[in-house]
This record gives C-alpha cells, sequence and structure tokens, in this order.
C-alpha cells in the first residue's frame, strides 16, 4: 500500500464524514483534511475531530494531497475534477464514492481525456436516511460492501491502496466491471426507488386528499417505505444512471405485462408460475440474509463445537431421501400431469434442482413441510433458462441434468459452487457424447458445463468404467430423448431409484442383471411419491447411538432400498446391534423403523461388494471404526477421492488431528480403533464430514471444534436441533469472516 502522509475528503456528509472518522479510528491517512461547500459543516467537523484541518476552498489542499476522495454528489462530481485538475500530482491516488460509475468515469474522462492511472472508481454500499455530518458513524462501512470497479488502465498499487483503505474500514470489498456495477444497481437499488416513488405518487394523485394511505396495511408500508427517501439525490442518481435504469426498467415493464396479460385472462397456472417462482427467489434471498443459506453471503461462517453428549434415546426421523426428492421433481417436471410429493427434502441440494425446473417454466408449488407440487409440462415442454443454471454444491443435480440437457432443443449453461466445480464431469461427457450430444467442460472436464440443444442422440450400449448411479442416471435419462434402445451395464450394483421412479411414472425400463435399458420416445404420467426419509442421513445417528454407551434409539420411516443398506451390513458386521421394525413399502421402495442400541464395535476388514452400498456413508462409518477394538480396512473406494471432498484423505486429517491412527491408501484407509482427543477439524466444503465429526464427539475426551459447517444445510437441514434433541451436546458458532 502507498505511504500516506495526507488524505483529502472532498464533501463532508455522510458519506465522507463516516470515513473521515473511521480512518481516524485505523489511524489510516496521516493528516486528514476536509473540504465542504458549507463552512458550518466543516466547523462541526473540527469541532468533533474528525478532520485536522478543513477548507471550503479544496483548491488549496489538492496539491499536498496523497490520497484524494471524492465524496459529492455523482452530479457534481465533474465540476469538483475540473476544479482539483490543474493541482492533481500524478501520484496521487483518487477514488470517488458515487453510486453509478459510468457516469463519473464519463466525467474523469472529459476532465482528463481519459481516466488518470491512480483514479480508481468505488462506491460503498452503506448509508442511511440521515445525511450530513452530524449523522456520520464510525462504523457505517463495518461489514458492509465496498464495490471497487477498477479500469484496464489503473496502476495495480492504486487499487491495492482504495481496497486497503476500505478494508480498513471495516469494509468487505468487491470488485466488478463499471457497466456491471451499473446494471446490477439499477436492477436492484434504483429501480425499486423507482417503482416505490411512482406508486405513490400515483396513488396519491388518485386520492388528492390522501384519504387512501389511511387504510394502507404493512404491504403498502413495505414496499413504500423508500419512497421517503431524499429526491434530490434520487433526481441526480436517475440522470446519472440513465441508461442502465432505462434498460432494468424495460425489463420490469415486460414482466409486467406478462402478469398483465395472466390476470386478465385469468391464467391461473400463468400466475402461479409467477408467484412461486418470485416467491421462492425471496425465500432464497432472506436464507441469504439471515445467513441460513450454505454459501455464507454475508462472509459470516458457520462452525460447530461438539462437546461429548450423553446416551441418545427417543423416536426420530431424519429428512427425506435426497436421491429420491431430485429425482421426483426431475420425473414430475417431464410427466404429462400434476404429481404430488411428500417427505421432500427441503434442503440445499435438491432445491438447486426444484430452482433449475422453475427456470425452465415449469410451475412448482412449494416446498411447505415436504410437501410439492409439480405441474409437469412433458418431455418437450421445458423451456430456455435465461441465465445459468446454478446448481449449487450438487453433483447430482448437474450429473441428471446434463442427460436430461443432452435431449432439449435449447441450449444450457450448468455452473457451481467452489466444491461442485472441482468435480469431474468427463464421467457423463463421454458417453453423452457417444449418443451425439454436444457437451463442453471446462478445463480438467470439470464445471461448467454447456450442453447444446438440437441435436438428435442415439441410443448407446454403455460399459460403465465406474460403479456410478450418476451416471447410469444420466445416460438412462438421456435415452428417453435418443432414438433406439439405451442400455447401461453396471460393474457393481448401484442405487436404482432412477429406474424404479421411471417404472412409477409409467416410462418401462426392462432390467437384467447389472443392466438396464430404456427406449427413447416413451412419455411420463405423473404420479404421487412419498420420499422416505434418507438412510445416508439415518448413518449418522446409527453409527452415534452404536458409539455413545446405553443409547437405545429409533430411526421412523427410512428407505431401505437394496442399493443403499451398505450401512446396515457393515455396521452389523462390527457388531453394531441394529433391528428393523415395521418393514413395509411405499412408492415402489423399501421402508422400515430402524432401532439402534448401542454396541461394542470391532474391526473388520469392510467386503468390498458393499462399497458402493454404502458410498455416502464412510464419513460416519470411519468415526465407527474409530470407536471400534482394533482395525477396520477399506480398499476399493477410489471414488471417494471425488465426492464433495477427498473424502480419504480429508477424513484421515480429521482423525489424526483427534488422535486416531490411519494410513491412506490410494483407493481406501486402514484405521486403528482408539481414544478420539478433542481437537480441531475442518469440513473441506463436505457436509457429510462436518456431521461425522460432530457424531465424534460422543466418544471424545473433550470438545471437537468444526469449521465450517454451513453445508450441513445441503443434505440435513434441522441436524443440530435433531442431533441435540436425541442427547448431543453441538453448539452453533457464527463468525464474522
Ligand atoms: C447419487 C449417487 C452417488 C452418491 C450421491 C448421490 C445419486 O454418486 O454418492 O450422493 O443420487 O445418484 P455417484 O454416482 O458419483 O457414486
Amino acid at each position: 500500500m502507498k505511504q500516506i502522509k495526507t488524505t483529502l475528503i472532498i464533501g463532508l456528509g455522510l458519506i465522507g464524514g463516516s470515513l473521515a472518522k473511521a480512518l481516524k479510528a485505523a489511524q489510516l491517512g496521516g493528516t486528514l483534511i476536509g473540504c465542504d461547500r458549507d463552512q458550518s459543516e466543516i466547523d462541526l467537523a473540527l469541532k468533533l475531530g474528525m478532520i485536522d484541518q478543513g477548507s471550503v476552498m479544496a483548491t488549496d489542499w489538492v496539491a499536498q494531497a496523497d490520497l484524494i476522495i471524492l465524496s459529492v454528489p455523482v452530479i457534481a462530481m465533474e465540476t469538483v475534477m475540473q476544479q482539483i485538475a490543474p493541482y492533481l500530482r500524478a501520484d496521487s491516488i483518487v477514488t470517488d464514492v458515487g453510486s453509478s460509475k459510468g457516469s463519473v468515469l464519463a466525467a474523469a474522462e472529459r476532465t482528463w481525456g481519459q481516466l488518470p492511472v491512480n483514479f480508481v472508481l468505488g462506491h460503498p454500499i452503506a448509508g442511511s436516511e440521515k445525511s450530513g455530518v452530524m449523522a456520520a458513524k464510525v462504523d457505517l462501512y463495518q461489514r458492509h460492501k465496498v464495490i471497487v470497479t477498477p479500469a484496464p488502465c489503473n496502476s495495480a498499487l492504486a487499487i491495492q491502496t482504495v481496497t486497503q483503505l476500505w478494508e480498513a474500514c471495516g469494509a468487505e470489498v468487491l470488485t466488478m466491471e463499471i457497466a456491471r456495477h451499473d446494471e446490477v444497481l439499477a436492477a436492484t437499488s434504483h429501480l425499486p426507488h423507482l417503482l416505490a416513488f411512482s406508486l405513490v405518487d400515483t396513488l396519491a394523485r388518485q386520492d388528492e386528499n390522501l384519504e387512501i394511505f389511511r387504510y394502507a396495511a404493512g404491504g403498502f408500508r413495505d414496499f413504500t417505505r423508500i419512497a421517503a427517501s431524499d429526491p434530490v439525490m434520487w433526481r441526480d442518481i436517475f440522470i446519472a444512471n440513465r441508461d442502465a435504469v432505462l434498460q432494468a426498467l424495460g425489463h420490469f415493464e415486460e414482466g409486467v405485462a406478462r402478469l398483465r396479460a395472466a390476470v386478465e385472462q385469468s391464467d391461473s397456472d400463468a400466475m402461479l408460475g409467477i408467484f412461486t417462482r418470485a416467491k421462492s427467489a425471496r425465500d432464497h434471498f432472506s436464507r441469504i440474509l439471515d445467513n441460513s443459506a450454505y454459501i455464507p453471503m454475508q462472509n459470516t461462517l458457520i462452525h460447530y463445537r461438539a462437546a461429548p453428549g450423553k446416551a441418545l434415546s427417543g423416536r426420530l426421523r431424519v429428512p427425506g431421501d435426497k436421491s429420491i426428492s431430485h429425482r421426483s421433481i426431475m420425473l414430475g417436471s417431464l410427466a404429462e400431469g400434476v404429481t404430488h410429493i411428500t417427505g421432500f427434502l427441503e434442503g440445499e441440494d435438491s432445491l438447486a434442482t426444484l430452482q433449475a425446473f422453475r427456470d425452465m417454466g415449469v410451475v412448482i408449488e412449494g416446498p411447505h413441510q415436504g410437501e410439492v407440487t409439480v405441474h409437469g409440462v412433458g418431455l418437450k415442454g421445458l423451456t430456455k433458462p435465461a441465465g445459468a443454471l446454478y446448481l449449487g454444491n450438487s453433483g447430482t443435480s448437474m450429473r441428471l441434468l446434463a442427460g436430461l440437457m443432452a435431449g432439449q432443443n435449447f441450449d444450457v449453461e450448468l455452473t457451481g459452487d467452489a466444491s461442485l466445480s472441482k468435480r469431474p464431469m468427463e464421467r457423463v461427457a463421454a458417453p453423452l457424447r457417444a449418443m451425439g450430444a454436444v457437451v463442453e467442460t471446462s478445463e480438467g472436464g470439470r464445471p461448467p458445463m454447456i450442453i447444446r440443444g438440437g441435436q438428435a442422440l442415439k441410443g448407446i450400449h454403455y460399459d460403465m468404467p465406474m460403479a456410478s448411479a450418476q451416471v447410469k442416471s444420466c445416460v438412462l435419462l438421456a435415452g428417453l430423448y435418443a432414438q433406439g434402445e439405451t442400455t447401461t451395464v453396471e460393474p457393481a450394483p448401484t442405487r436404482d431409484h432412477t429406474e424404479r421412479m421411471l417404472t412409477g411414472f409409467g416410462y418401462p425400463v426392462a432390467r437384467e442383471g447389472a443392466s438396464a435399458t430404456v427406449i427413447g420416445g416413451g412419455k411420463l404420467t405423473a404420479t404421487d411419491i412419498d420420499v422416505p426419509s434418507d438412510i445416508s442421513s439415518a448413518a449418522f445417528f446409527m453409527v452415534a447411538a452404536s458409539i455413545a454407551e446405553g443409547s437405545d434409539i429409533t430411526i421412523e420411516h427410512v428407505g431401505l432400498n437394496p442399493t443403499r443398506v451398505g450401512v446396515i451390513n457393515i455396521l452389523r458386521l462390527m457388531g453394531a446391534d441394529i433391528s428393523l421394525e415395521n418393514e413395509r413399502e411405499v412408492g415402489g421402495e423399501p421402508v422400515a423403523d430402524i432401532r439402534v442400541r448401542s454396541a461394542q464395535l470391532k474391526g473388520i476388514d469392510i467386503p468390498e461388494d458393499q462399497v458402493p452400498l454404502a458410498i455416502d456413508e464412510f464419513p460416519v462409518i470411519f468415526i465407527a471404526a474409530a470407536c471400534a477394538q482394533g482395525v477396520t480396512r477399506l480398499r476399493g473406494a477410489e471414488e471417494l477421492r471425488v465426492k464433495e471432498s477427498d473424502r480419504i484423505q480429508v477424513m484421515a486429517d480429521g482423525l489424526l488431528a483427534l488422535g486416531i491412527e490411519c494410513t491412506v491408501v490410494d483407493d481406501g484407509i486402514d484405521i486403528t480403533g482408539g481414544t478420539l482427543q478433542s481437537g480441531a477439524v475442518h469440513s473441506r466444503d463436505d457436509h457429510r464430514i462436518a456431521m461425522s465429526f460432530a457424531v465424534a464427539s460422543l466418544r471424545s475426551q473433550g470438545e471437537i471444534f468444526i469449521e465450517d459447517c454451513a453445508n450441513v444445510a445441503t443434505s440435513f437441514p434441522g441436524f443440530v436441533e435433531l442431533a441435540n434433541g436425541a442427547g448431543m451436546n453441538l453448539k452453533v458458532e457464527k463468525v464474522e469472516g
């Protein structure tokens, strides 16, 4: 960062004044000089000790300043630039706080011919309805975003200095291009203000006496609060950001026209479509704001402090099966008719699938307490989404959707979060290409994926190189759109929910040993789906009750598809006391209540044929192994290395940190049972790692600190409450990053 002996702040309002206070508090910026048109504001700032010197004439100080901050209304920027230009030193760093950036750039270009290399544009997203020096607050920028919009000509030192300046005031600095900044602000700030001003004005004109407002309730108040903002400032903003605002307004008018037509024609489906999409977007936004979404948008991290608990007891029900929830939305959307789903998993992963289909025009009501109603559009009824389909952390969404998208007549881009962006997609891209699809992956065969529409697919016979239900499902789903027969042959049995559910939707699947075949060109007919509880989520409680002495729990309504029961088989081999009660079949899937009582576990060699049947449960099986007598050996599990994290290495790191001896090999691990010590572990972006170490605390000597656990929301919302209710002792710690 450039050394700054003198800082000049031009414009001492709320924004400039707060910056002065924050810089003083951070002991940054050297001598602070404040300039303002209003002498009384300067006097006040001097009296309050916010600045060291003050003047109504900025020009007197420009040559001395190492850093100059233009904090005047956007409309006044050009005048100020022209005043300071003759005195500005080439090495002084300049920045501004204007809320539209294109106009400030244009003003600078008119003033200097081109943007000076040391002039870096910025915009703090902070404010208040109050104004003036009196309203200035030292913490106005704490945990607020500041958007810095560097231009290609800017010097690295200037960008770094401006960034560090804001960071020193406690802000989170984001970088954006100038045009993008103006578009984003036009849509998220300027347009809502315009609408609020306009609505209130329109209503007030209709009713000269403002009588109508007497009847207005919360909805009106919420919608129009911002119509009480500063009129002059907003006039200036609409002049400065005219083009981007008009563009946003144009999109909005198209949206209103669509809604108007739906209302005129009493088009119930169209209205439901608009309202359910809007509601889900707003709910998602609320989750982001209160930090319950797994992506920490507010820079807040969630950690667990897991202390030794007591014996587990009682009956509990874990959330719906993730694999079945994904497929229920996919097949329900592509069916003809209305599909009702109960027990749907309201986790971020399955919600990502749900949102993807909404983005492709499917009307989906809910989820509300696990109930979802999908208004199917038929196999050919999807429409092109407005942008890329964002699938968060969910590998299942991306791989299964890739198969379905290959059969559409539009192009789609599939993207995901940092963890999903590292996962291999070539395993689905290769067979899809063999079917005639055009699939582009990014470097190393990773996401984002682009799938080109309008290709004629042909059926293939695919011998799968790895035991993966996602690959199998992807190929079979593409097969629905392909000419002729599509057959998959798996090297070992993997979960067969796709095959079962296709059959449930009336689409024939011919199954023989390891092969499954569909013939393209059929149709899906809507049906009702009752999603059982997820055995992968139940597994945490199976291990928990097994290792916590004196435990006796019953986990209700768990899906026991034979391709998923590896965890029960393995734990039983280790000596676990697990019994099944009330066995029944629900919607084509076997279901039972699982009773687990604690038992002394012993180390075993895990049979390789159980690996695909327990593929998601190994992190918590490793915890069982750590608590068992003797050594547990796992081999043939290289697939664990390409899950949400490298589950062999990440678990080994955590177990070692807790004093458990283990040896990692390429395709597995040896774990020697021992005494779990207290310590700190990291989830490495993986929900199942976080929950597994929470379970480990039941047998640890002291607290286990588990870093970064927000991702648990991807598969198991309500995990902490359920675990604590059963006898565990987990505390959630939110930390501002
Ligand atoms: C899943 C298949 C498995 C599993 C994943 C869900 C599915 O992945 O790990 O959590 O729903 O088809 P692979 O196909 O990569 O083994």
